[in-house]
């Protein structure tokens, strides 16, 4: 029985990314909902290898931990000391000595890069049957990136370093994009030959292809169809840029599935969330982790949804939310803010300045104006009038408070927890209500309002609201 050739990819994720300027390594930049490396995996699982081993060295432990956490498949390496991209890889080869097949080197600050880009290259390599296999990419600005040098004949002569470069070659506008697929073992073997006698007095991965080719072994070049999937970042202008590219390219395969987005270049949608065909996304709009808006669903503008459930036909408007769940046909917002767990059923409303935390309202319920609800289990239909705190913090413990089925929560209420309004109940307006109100009965608090007549005129004599209370109180005079 005859086995499919193994594949096993290396990603190269051991530099510093001086430039970033930051305490977090480069790799673990955030980038659309994943971390760079965050996406370079996410290619490496789609392209059916058999390995994915990481080389990691600077900051490694932080490194190590994301990888435990979001890829455990994947096999750490530590490069303890960077000393060039062929070391790195040398170093990945050493810890897997019986390796064969294809193997195939990424970078980890390359987060554009597509799969089909990936099989593409391997395509062209098992076509050539090469020994070595570059992705190269035609760039305006190659600024200080390896630059293709091919002979007479088109062929791949030798991949060189900018600052290693002729003045002839710096003209080249191929350039070498750092992902490459090798024969494993005549890599092993070429990384063995690999000098430090160059300009950054590193051991170059890139000489690979120079050793090959001398020892009459044929190298390969694909170039890529989109040049800037290729684009790595040094600096956070750069990744700001590749942000752009990569909302741009998320944003224009969520509106050929049918999403409409009112305005794509103020919509940021991370490649874990997820749409239905006619969900709208109004402009200003964030749609984060794993956060999914269904179809008929409105969302924005200026909405954040972190984590958060949008059902069909549910509107969000000008919302903050982490963690909620917005059922059918909900409304809300404007101007709230829902936090985790967080559940709205069928046409439930959250209004205006509202925030809600472990709160859920049971189908049709009502909260429509600048109300806390903390710890809370709110009944079908039930109205929770304007200015009602659900007072669940004593200082000390969280307590929870039930509100039944179609109960009438009156205006500037205080429910304090934990205690419970039954269905059907009423609480008059401006009661602080500690103790539980049963089913159907009115729950009152206030003390009975008594008024001072003629106050205004002997306390505050003089003044506007005296001179309007007095020409309310002339009686006009009968003819
Ligand atoms: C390398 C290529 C260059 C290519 C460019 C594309 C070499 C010699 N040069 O440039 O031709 O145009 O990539 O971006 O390979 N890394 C390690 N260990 C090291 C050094 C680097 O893991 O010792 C990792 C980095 O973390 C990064 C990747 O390898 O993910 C590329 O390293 P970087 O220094 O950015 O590339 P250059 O050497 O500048
Ligand atoms: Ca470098």
């Amino acid at each position: 029985m005859s086995q499919a050739p193994s594949r096993t990819v290396v990603v190269l994720a051991a530099g510093e990314g001086k430039r970033m300027r930051s305490a977090t390594p480069k790799v673990l930049q955030p980038l659309l909902g994943r971390t760079l490396l965050g996406h370079v995996l996410a290619v490496a699982s789609a392209i059916n290898t058999d390995r994915t081993v990481v080389v990691v060295g600077h900051k490694a432990d932080e490194v190590g931990a994301f990888l435990a956490e979001a890829a455990p498949q994947a096999t750490p390496v530590l490069q303890a000391e960077q000393n060039g991209t062929g070391h790195a890889v040398r170093i990945a080869l050493d810890a897997s000595p019986d390796l064969t097949g294809t193997v195939v080197v990424l970078s980890g600050d390359v987060p554009l890069l597509r799969p089909e880009t990936v099989e593409a290259l391997l395509a062209t390599h098992e076509r050539a049957g090469a020994a070595a296999t570059v992705l190269s990419a035609e760039v305006a600005e190659p600024g200080g990136l390896g630059r293709i040098v091919r002979g007479a004949d088109g062929n791949l002569q030798r991949i060189v370093e900018q600052k290693d470069a002729s003045a002839e070659e710096r003209r080249i506008r191929e350039i070498n994009s750092g992902i490459y697929a090798f024969d494993a073992v005549l890599l092993r073997e070429a990384l063995g030959k690999l000098s430090t006698d160059n300009a950054q007095g590193e051991e170059y991965l890139t000489d690979v292809f120079a050793i090959l080719a001398s020892q009459g072994h044929p190298v390969a070049i694909e170039v890529a169809e989109f040049a800037f999937e290729t684009l790595g970042c040094n600096d956070r202008a750069e990744l700001s840029r590749l942000r752009v590219l990569m909302r741009d390219r998320v944003n224009e395969g969520w509106m050929r599935s049918g999403v409409l987005l009112l305005d794509p270049a103020t919509t940021w949608i991370d490649v874990t969330a997820t749409l239905e065909p006619d969900a709208v996304v109004d402009q200003n709009s964030q749609i984060l982790g794993s956060s999914s808006v269904a179809r008929g669903a409105v969302v924005g503008p200026d909405t954040t949804l972190i984590d958060t459930v949008v059902a069909e036909g549910a509107t969000v408007l000008r919302t903050h939310s982490i963690g909620a769940v917005v059922g059918p046909s909900a409304t809300v917002g404007p101007f709230s803010f829902l936090r985790p767990g967080t559940r709205l059923a069928r046409q439930s409303k959250i209004g205006g300045f509202v925030e809600a935390k472990n709160a859920e309202l049971g189908e049709g319920a009502k909260v429509p104006h600048l109300t806390y609800v903390g710890d809370a289990t709110i009944g079908a239909r039930a109205n929770i009038g304007a200015g009602t705190i659900f007072a669940n913090y004593d200082g000390v413990k969280k307590s929870h408070t039930t509100v039944g089925e179609a109960a009438f929560v009156g205006s500037d209420t205080v429910l304090i927890a934990p205690v419970e309004v039954g269905p059907g109940a009423y609480v008059a307006a401006g009661s602080a209500i500690a103790k539980d109100v049963p089913a159907g009965s009115l729950g009152v608090t206030r003390a009975q309002q008594r008024n001072v007549e003629g106050w205004t005129a002997r306390k505050r004599p003089g003044t506007v609201s005296a001179a309007a209370a007095e020409a309310a109180n002339i009686t006009p005079e009968q003819d």
